[in-house]
């Protein structure tokens, strides 16, 4: 197929690592955890295998500065800046930030450090926000027709493989994209169950459907990619107290399973998905013969800035 261009960024494969303290602790299916957060130190999570396709298509166009924008905690952002730092192009990064920014952290502080230039706006001016037309422009998130070729092509890494469920976060739907158009391409068995951390699952079809549509049509050997309702199972319920905001649970399960398996999550995106996780198991849904994969996207940076609530 005549995928995008593509710049190698991420370590790969990524390993699929069993998380058996932690199935016998809640008593369900054999847990697995597929640690994309293990893409790279820095260039650690999601994002990355997306920016392999994003980036590959703006040096092959030609750019010398990539745009992009999140929040001010962003982990795209921060991946989008060390990368472009990498590959020798400028990069600006468009930051919401409620109020001053503050002192720089977490995500922020690796986005100063690699020379990004930094433009903060408000929450107003990001839903307003013009592209500069000087720059290869990325969406946020990645979450476009481009970036969801990261997780088509990650498929093949778990290729002919059969789980019971693949649960993973879902926060701009490009993730979940690429796993619907890549799923049947690699054989991989799994239903997809997608986690949504804010807004909620109507918003997220709609997004998701966008970027099969636009896939679609530009690589028309992709086939007719089904709709996400019948691809994707996703699950609302988990955004708590809304995005990037966390509840005490949701940091006593975060340090549940930092202490079981010396596993870190993040406390924006992938602990949200692990709640959901343990709720389905509590349930009932799995049996204890099952294997569940559970996507570890990354985001250890957004950590740091919130040290005060994770340790009280
Ligand atoms: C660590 C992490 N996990 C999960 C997600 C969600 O992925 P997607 O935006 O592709 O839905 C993101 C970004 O939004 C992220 O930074």
């Amino acid at each position: 197929m005549n995928a995008p261009p593509r710049v190698p960024l991420a370590r790969l494969p990524t390993p699929l690592e069993p998380l058996d303290r932690l199935s016998d602790h809640w008593g369900g299916p054999r847990i697995l955890v597929k640690r994309d957060d293990l893409t790279g130190s820095t260039l650690t999570g999601n994002k990355v295998r997306k920016l392999e396709f994003c980036l590959g298509e703006a040096m092959a166009l030609g750019a010398k500065r990539v745009a992009t924008c999140g929040g001010i905690q962003s982990n795209h952002c921060r991946a989008t800046a060390i990368a472009c730092a990498q590959l020798g192009l400028s990069c600006t990064l468009f930051l919401r930030s409620e109020g001053a920014p503050g002192a720089a952290d977490g995500n922020h502080l690796l986005d100063m450090l690699v020379g990004a230039e930094v433009r903060f706006v408000t929450p107003e001016e990001y839903r307003t926000l013009v592209p500069p037309d000087d720059a290869y422009w990325i969406p946020e998130g990645a979450s476009n027709e481009v970036g969801m070729w990261g997780y088509l092509a990650a498929c093949e890494e778990l290729k002919g493989r059969k789980f019971a469920a693949l649960v993973h976060a879902v926060g701009s739907g490009g993730t979940t994209a690429g796993l619907i158009a890549g799923k049947a391409l690699f054989d991989v068995e799994a239903p997809l169950v997608g986690v949504c951390v804010c807004d909620d699952a109507a918003f997220f079809r709609g997004r998701i459907d966008g970027i099969l549509r636009a896939a679609a049509m530009r690589w028309p050997k992709l086939g007719k990619l089904p709709p996400a309702h019948a691809m994707v199972e996703l699950v609302d319920g988990f955004q708590g107290k809304g995005y990037a905001k966390n509840r005490p649970e949701e940091w006593h399960l975060l340090r549940e399973v930092a202490e079981i398996e010396g596993l870190i999550l993040d406390p924006v995106y992938t602990v949200k998905a692990m709640m959901a996780l343990r709720q389905m198991i509590r349930d009932g849904r799995f049996t204890k013969g099952e294997e569940v994969c559970f996507l570890h996207t990354g985001g250890i940076f957004g950590l740091f800035p919130k040290r005060a609530e994770a340790l009280a």
